[in-house]
């Protein structure tokens, strides 16, 4: 139930899942819980349709910006004063329900509570999704909340395409979310972010609530190997120049070079195309994806430079022409100390079980983190399955992420917390300027 007792508003988790269940409708996976709404996709735009009805239906002003970023606001232009919610609607091929979506709905329910209650906080309220976060159809992944701070032009970002060349800025006009409002975007006062975890953490230690510290470093690389495409009867064994066996062997060393690292470090290969991809051809050429991702600068460029290395070696040796390209590239960030101080002890005052963590996930809240004073906070997820149709987190669970989603943002929104987060917002500002 929603309502207010003078403090932050309790939302309606009712009303927040049975949202949650009608946009998941839409680009269902037949007989599964989950979605594939690829980004600027015709199930996009249904997505995006039904969400901008649910932004309009509560009054609020909408502003579409040049790569179809929209955000929704309780006062006629003020954005900048606001306290920003939000994330992602699109969903990678084989996705969830809750992963983006939930920040996004969550954010709507807090605005309609708050809106309901009659009590509103001194600054103005703000939910946004952002286009193309997952990065699976237009990579790099967060590409909407990196151009909207300032972080790719938006020249560049209408340019990027997908596998088939379909360009970012053809399927904007094509779906009707090309708008006019600015890119970069406006900056908020502070924004946070409800997601699930994605990972197996907070289940394992029977956690209600992570308190997220930050997001870690993610390098993306495109492998491409060229060999000789023969038959694969008649060509003997030391003469063959196989791009499919070396991509394989590339994979495995991938892995083992994450596993050697350790710690946070993670590699993952998970995409392999073969040409031409037949029983009795050996593949003439590969086109892999590696994904790199560490909470240390340091230990992420060291990976990068192993699987350089990697990939010379075993070009080399398979008499192959090896070429490497960047995709997508992040620093890993920390959210704002005050934020995070802030989540905690909401989550203590509401007596949740909570613990500190960083995030394994890209999310749109590591782009806004450079701009304004930014913090996310996750909820348990089954299993820790995420990027799957099994993606599930209990509705309890949602509820009380929200309602400390209401809390933090209702006290962010009145500036109440002693005075500290200003000085970090200075702090913030001075960065950008640098
Ligand atoms: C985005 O979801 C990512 O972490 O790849
Ligand atoms: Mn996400
Ligand atoms: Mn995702």
């Amino acid at each position: 139930m929603s309502g207010s007792s003078g403090g932050a508003t309790r939302i309606d988790g009712e009303r927040l899942m049975g949202r949650l269940d009608e946009l998941a409708q839409i680009g269902a996976i037949a007989g599964t819980h989950g979605n594939c709404r690829l980004a600027l996709t015709d199930e996009d735009r249904a997505g995006r349709d039904l969400v901008c009805t649910w932004m309009a239906d509560l009054g609020l002003e909408i502003t579409i910006d040049g790569l179809g970023n929209v955000v929704a606001c309780t006062e006629p232009g003020g954005v900048a004063d606001s306290v920003m919610m939000g994330s992602h609607i699109d969903t990678v091929a084989t996705g969830g329900r809750y992963d983006g979506n939930l920040g996004v709905l969550a954010g709507l329910e807090v605005i309609e509570s708050v809106l309901a209650s009659g009590h509103m906080p001194s600054r103005p309220l703000s939910v946004a999704y952002f286009t193309d976060e997952e990065g699976s159809r237009f990579a790099p992944d967060m590409l909407g909340s990196l151009a909207y701070v300032g972080g790719m032009a938006l020249e560049e970002a209408l340019k990027i395409t997908d596998r088939e060349g379909v360009s970012v800025g053809g399927e904007l006009d094509r779906i009707g979310y090309r708008g006019s409002a600015p890119v970069p975007g406006t900056v908020p006062y502070a924004y946070m972010e409800l997601h699930i975890e994605q990972g197996p953490v907070l289940e394992f230690h029977g956690i209600q609530i992570g308190v997220v510290e930050g997001v870690q470093g993610i390098s993306w690389t495109e492998v491409t190997l060229r060999g000789q495409s023969n038959h694969a009867g008649t060509t003997p064994m030391p003469l063959r120049r196989d791009a499919g066996l070396a991509a394989c062997r590339i994979a495995g060393e991938v892995r083992e070079m994450a596993h050697n690292i350790g710690d946070s470090q993670v590699g993952t290969v998970g995409s392999i195309s073969l040409v031409p991809n037949l029983v009795n051809v050996i593949a003439g050429s590969a086109t892999m994806t590696v994904d790199l991702r560490n909470t240390s600068e340091g230990m992420l460029q060291h990976a990068e430079a192993r699987l350089d290395e990697i990939v010379a070696r075993i070009a080399e040796g398979e008499h192959l022409a090896a070429a490497m390209r960047r995709t997508a590239r992040f620093e890993p960030i920390d959210f704002h100390p005050s934020v995070i101080d802030l989540v905690e002890r909401c989550a203590a005052e509401a007596s949740l079980t909570h613990r500190r963590l960083p995030s394994g996930a890209g999310h749109d809240a590591q782009m806004l983190a450079r701009v304004c004073p930014t913090g996310m906070i996750f909820v348990p997820s089954f299993d820790g399955v995420s990027h799957n149709p099994a993606e599930y987190t209990a509705p309890e669970d949602i509820e009380a992420g929200a309602n400390l989603l209401a809390d933090v943002v209702w006290r962010l929104a009145n500036g109440d917390i002693d005075g500290v987060l200003s000085s970090g917002a200075d702090a913030a500002s001075d960065e950008m300027a640098r």
